[in-house]
């Protein structure tokens, strides 16, 4: 997430002013804390009428390994503060695609003094590795789709931020977006290399984009004094089944403000969180593009996930609006029945949980050349203290999403996604984040990451600074299906500050963020806890150290820490080679400004960290990991 001020985590900042439920107007919670899980009575508990109406939990049955072998099969490595990255004994992580590399060779050498033009950005890999995907061309090959969510506007540029120019607006938009590039591994030194391909490419803030479903790009509310462009804070991802890649635009409101002392944000830019300001970027001021005031319309375009076909290198990314506009953290696509299914959390404090639903078979969609994303219903979670749950639909015409209720269309609906979830009744949730589908018993989990403890039995601390994991079954374990049953899957935080929190040395974590699963079953957990607690003992985050990724036993719940990250970064992005032998993943934001450890300057962007080049006059760059075990076991076995 973006962070220009260390001392405020804007996504920590409700703006959802609705009177919608949260901890406040809950009576009574009927939770009880057993094992390290808040456990909602009806759920799970007892076989009642909640079981009766929604299926609960089924145990989770690995096909592999199983045959009584353990999921986690390595030592886990101790919390850490090193600036470095930490791999259990036995596994070995190579570097690959930092910020700045050439996306083809050939092209422009990333410059340790930041002085790359925004030309050489464009051609370039960009900042801030986050969602990713690898697009298997083999066994040993294929296309690694990475988002590259934002940018540290100190260490882009070698005199740093005081002063914005439209240069240097430029290279932050050309630093922003995905990439896309060819990686393979060499058959003898079993490392991954990136490739050249005619498939490597990059998407900006400035790429010609397309709209598609009810809200058009010629719609009112999205003309803009410039063409249709760019995606931006491209956090996390998902991918299709008919082999696409969806990248998601979380905080896009801290690129817009203005220098217009008479502007006044609307109520519905008030609801996303534009402000005069925005996160500091200043964009604004060498840019109009980015000024809310002379050009309101523009950041509607914005809040969407945006479809990109890796293998299609000249088509346009189309946002495609029937996922509604929200800060997207991600889009997780399952199928059921055929149709296809995309969890995507609102990550801000107070914000809710969607699903999207295909009308019909998205095979058949596809054969006759439609979008199976412009077809179906939006809807969003309801969670109650019973531990059930449902979805409520954003449809226009439905419920007070009628023109009586003010609301014009679908389309309307859609644009202002979050005040149509406030008008049906969503639950508020602590910054939900990633979302993961088992891959065999389709239970649904999704990160928590920090709030202020929103939303009744489902937010069980308040505050909420260490998060937690929520697990849940929908209705026959049909993902398409309008109820679900619920529990705290695990509540994460160190039990020298909480005693409910049951970690231990090999467990203890705070801020979950990413999470994903691999084929054989495995919970990957990686954190994000913030700069501004990060190794702080004032803020109860000293003794879980670095941001690191964890591995889990849905089953058992055992959970081991996999992997620590150097200073000031999160750890992001998760991806699995064909044959689950290597692991990729994200280091984003190494060494940015970090209450722990200090405040890097132009003149000394090492200040936090020095991760990967540890060059004495480089500074630390994002980049990608790959994993591999060196006896070429699958990862976590
Ligand atoms: Fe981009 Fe919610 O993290
Ligand atoms: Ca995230
Ligand atoms: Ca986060």
């Amino acid at each position: 997430m973006t962070r220009v001020n260390v001392d405020v985590d804007p996504d920590d900042i409700s703006s959802n002013t609705s009177g919608n439920r949260h901890i406040q107007d809950v009576l009574s919670r009927r939770s009880i804390i057993k094992g390290g899980t808040v456990v909602a009575a009806a759920g799970f508990m007892t076989a009642g009428l909640a079981e009766a109406a929604v299926a609960g939990p089924r145990d989770h049955k690995p096909g592999r390994p199983g045959q009584g072998r353990k999921l986690l099969g390595f030592k886990a490595v101790p919390a850490g503060k090193d600036d470095a990255i930490v791999v259990p004994e036995g596994y070995s992580a190579q570097v690959l695609i930092p910020w700045g590399t050439p996306l083809l060779s050939g092209g422009p050498a990333f410059k340790k003094d930041a002085s790359n033009t925004a030309a050489e950005q464009e051609r370039q890999i960009g900042a801030h590795h986050d969602g990713m995907h690898l697009f298997p061309l083999s066994k040993d090959s294929g296309l690694l789709a990475v988002n590259h969510e934002y940018v540290d506007t100190m260490g882009l540029y070698p005199d740093g931020d005081a002063v914005i120019t439209k240069e240097k607006v430029s290279k932050a938009l050309a630093a922003h977006g995905i990439s896309v590039v060819k990686v393979q591994r060499d058959r003898r030194s079993g490392k991954w290399k990136q490739a050249d391909s005619r498939f490597n490419r990059r998407v900006t803030g400035t790429t010609p984009v397309k709209f598609s479903g009810p809200v058009t790009a010629d719609h009112a509310e999205l003309r803009s004094n410039n063409s249709p462009q760019g995606t931006l804070n491209n956090c996390s991802s998902g991918y299709t089944p008919w082999g696409t890649y969806l990248t998601c635009e979380e905080n896009w409101n801290g690129y817009f403000g203005t220098e217009d002392a008479s502007w006044k944000a609307d109520a519905e830019q008030k609801r996303y969180g534009v402000t005069a300001s925005g996160f500091g970027y200043k964009w604004h001021q060498a840019d109009e593009r980015f000024d809310i005031a002379k050009n309101p319309k523009e950041a509607n375009r914005f809040g969407w996930v945006v479809e990109i076909d890796p293998f299609a290198p000249n088509s346009k990314p189309v946002k495609r609006t029937t996922l509604g506009r929200f800060k997207h953290e991600g889009a997780t696509v399952t199928e059921s029945k055929g149709r296809v299914v995309v969890y995507s959390g609102d990550d801000q404090d107070g914000e809710y949980v969607y699903k999207f639903v295909g009308d019909g078979r998205w095979r058949d969609r596809i054969r006759h050349g439609q979008s199976p994303l412009d077809h179906g219903t939006l809807y969003v979670a309801k969670f109650s203290d019973d531990g059930s749950g449902v979805w409520l639909p954003l449809k226009f015409g439905e419920g007070p999403l009628t023109a009586a209720g003010g609301w014009k269309d679908q389309a309307d609906v859609l644009l202002r996604t979050r005040t149509a979830a406030d008008a049906v009744g969503a639950t508020k949730l602590d910054r939900p984040e990633w979302v993961a589908v088992h891959p065999k018993n389709k239970d649904v989990f999704l990160t928590l990451t920090n709030g202020s403890g929103n939303g009744g039995a489902v937010g069980p601390r308040k505050p909420n600074p260490y998060g937690h994991i929520l697990r849940w079954s929908e209705k026959n374990g049909d993902n398409t299906s309008l109820s679900f049953a619920w529990e705290v899957f695990v509540l994460s935080g160190d039990p020298a500050y909480d005693k409910t929190v049951k970690l231990d040395a090999d467990s203890l974590h705070g801020s979950p963020d990413g999470i994903g699963f691999d084929e054989d079953g495995r919970l990957w957990i990686q954190t994000d806890i913030s700069n501004s607690s990060q190794n702080l003992a004032s803020k109860g985050y000293d003794n879980i150290g670095n941001n690191m990724l964890l591995a889990c036993d849905p089953k058992t719940k055992e959970i081991r820490r996999f992997l620590v990250g150097p200073r000031g970064a999160e750890v992001t992005g998760l991806t699995f080679a064909a044959d689950g032998r290597s692991l990729f993943v994200n280091i984003q934001h190494p060494g940015e400004d970090t209450k722990a450890w200090g405040t890097p300057t132009p003149e000394n962007p090492r200040v936090v960290s020095n991760w990967p080049d540890f060059d004495p006059a480089g500074r630390p760059r994002s980049a990608t990991v790959v994993i591999t075990k060196d006896d070429g076991g699958k990862i976590g076995s």
